[in-house]
């Protein structure tokens, strides 16, 4: 997003008001004795590189979009999803590649239905030009929204390529250390049949950019799951690479592991991989965080995504703040800060995008009814929509601190995108609202003074709502932040 000329003056101008004398509507108590804070920024001090942000369709979740016989209601939901003025402007999209050789329930159809006959015999390829829904709406992302991220991951292997012979209950893919088959050696069928699934989507006018082979390969499910451990999955990233290579696709797509169910199994894997030599063969690394947590940055040198996790318990919720519950808004907020600030993640990527009221949990971030043709968007999508519609892929993290009086729970990152725009993310979690001051510099150096500022906040009331915030004379920035909310200050820094 691009300000305009017009817009070039100060906040003021663009709101009309001065912010820090101007009480926020909805933030809370505690105004009267409200306290400042001082966010500085270093440009100088620079760290990880962002992708984005994201979620999944998987699962036959995309028909819901896809399907949808309202119009005006599937633009709706596109919007919720990608527009980045009107709603999360999402910047990945994670499609599940299918496995099983029918769409019963909830089992997303594979390319390869049919054993050929052998790892070696000509595969049978059939694409049905909807993948479960999802190719529409990838369609939409990329030609609509611009959408550069389509990161596509299989379960597993269709099951006659694996030692358990089914693409579920876990089972392992034939070929790989320690799996040997009566069928024979699968690796190579594996690694054609994913470059196949890429070029369907590539003459459908959708470059998927990242590839992912497993999918919690740490456990083993009734639904599609193929089991690997860090050496297994290292010698097949050595056959699934040179394959990309050869189909002139390496510039395009990149490899993706292992989206483990926990960060402890992931963090083994990456080792494993290292040791193999297969490290460098890596787009990124995926995890997800089920079953453990990050307690640090990943000891890796690719970029580090969160690629799957939710509030898989607890009863929908829409709520903004509910007590700190694992599906209010408010925890989102700051999940994503601790793993973009504390654990060097890159991309992070929620479960379900949409999914319908049954299992009623906060899986998903927003409730569709297939029905009645009716939808609710828990406040989840707006803790996203503060870091995804500023924080654009490529964007790079760079220093932020924040100290003063008002110190009671403001957390703060920064980022300064390739536009030269710079986000600076506040959390507050506590409930009085908080002035704050916005100091830019570089390297300890002159300020770049900023030619204009936008803030917005998400809170219970509000949804990405515009703030006020104003550039001083030297170039502070004012604004606040309102009592357990998410505030961004989107900054256009003066040309350099
Ligand atoms: C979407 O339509 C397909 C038929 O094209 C159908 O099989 C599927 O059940 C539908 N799914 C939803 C969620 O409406
Ligand atoms: C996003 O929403 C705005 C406001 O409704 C609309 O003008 C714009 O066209 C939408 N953007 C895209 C890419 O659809
Ligand atoms: C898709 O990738 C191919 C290379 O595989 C490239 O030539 C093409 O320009 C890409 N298209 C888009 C829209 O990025
Ligand atoms: C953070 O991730 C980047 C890759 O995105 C990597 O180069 C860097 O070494 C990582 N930093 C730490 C502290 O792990
Ligand atoms: C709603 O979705 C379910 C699950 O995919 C599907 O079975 C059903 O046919 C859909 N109903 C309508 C009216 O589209
Ligand atoms: C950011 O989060 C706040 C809640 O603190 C919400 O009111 C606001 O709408 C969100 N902003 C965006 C751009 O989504």
């Amino acid at each position: 997003m691009r300000f305009t000329n017009t817009v070039l003056t100060t906040a003021a101008a663009l709101h009309g008001a001065t912010a820090a004398a101007t009480p926020d509507a909805g933030a809370g108590a505690g105004l009267e004795t409200r306290q400042s804070n001082t966010i500085a920024v270093d440009l100088s001090k620079t760290y990880q590189r962002m992708d984005g942000f994201g979620f999944s369709l998987a699962f036959q979740r995309a028909n819901l979009i896809t399907n949808m016989s309202d119009k005006t209601k599937q633009r709706e939901l596109l919007d919720l999803l990608f527009n980045r003025t009107t709603g999360a402007g999402f910047s990945i999209l994670r499609n599940g590649i299918g496995s099983t050789p029918n769409s019963d329930s909830d089992y997303m159809n594979t390319i390869a239905p049919t054993n050929p006959g052998g790892p070696k015999a000509e595969p049978k390829y059939q694409w049905d030009g909807k993948d479960s829904g999802q190719l529409w709406v990838s369609q939409q992302a990329v030609n609509s929204y611009g959408v550069k991220t389509i990161y596509a991951n299989a379960w597993s292997a269709p099951g006659y390529m694996k030692t358990n012979n089914r693409d579920t209950n876990g089972g392992s893919l034939c070929g790989v250390p320690g799996a040997s088959c009566s069928s024979g050696d699968w690796r190579q069928a594996y690694a054609n049949y994913l470059v196949a699934y890429v070029k369907f989507y590539g003459a459908a006018g959708v470059n998927v950019t990242h590839l992912g082979f497993l999918n919690e390969p740490d456990y083993s499910s009734s639904y599609a799951s193929m089991q690997a451990n860090g050496n297994q999955a290292a010698d097949f990233i050595k056959v699934l690479h040179p394959t990309l290579e050869a189909a002139g696709l390496a510039s395009q797509v990149g490899v993706t592991c292992c989206d483990s169910m926990s960060w402890s199994n992931q963090v083994g894997m990456v080792n494993q991989i290292r040791s193999s030599g297969a490290e460098g063969l890596l787009k990124a690394v995926t995890s997800h965080t089920y079953t453990s947590g990050a307690g640090g940055p990943m000891n890796s040198r690719a970029p580090v995504w969160m690629s799957e996790q939710c509030d898989l318990n607890g009863q929908w919720s829409t709520a903004w703040y509910s007590n700190g519950g694992a599906g209010d808004g408010l925890t989102w907020a700051n999940n994503i800060y601790s793993a973009v600030v504390s654990n060097n993640i890159s991309g992070f990527v929620y479960w379900e995008g949409v999914q319908w009221p049954n299992p009623n949990t906060n899986e998903k971030l927003i409730r569709v009814d297939n029905t009645t043709n009716t939808y609710q968007v828990a406040k989840r999508l707006w803790a996203f929509a503060n870091w995804s519609r500023y924080v654009r892929p490529g964007a790079v993290r760079v220093g932020a601190s924040s100290s003063g009086g008002g110190g009671n729970g403001v957390r703060t990152a920064a980022f300064r995108n390739e536009d030269g725009t710079v986000a600076v993310i506040a959390i507050s979690s506590s409930a009085s609202a908080a002035n704050v001051n916005v100091k830019i510099s570089s390297g300890g150096g002159a300020a770049a003074k900023p030619v204009a500022v936008q803030a917005f906040v998400s809170d219970n009331t509000r949804d990405c709502a515009s703030t006020p915030a104003s550039v001083a004379d030297d170039g502070t920035i004012s604004g606040s932040v309102a009592g357990r909310s998410i505030t961004t200050f989107f900054i256009l820094p003066a040309a350099e």
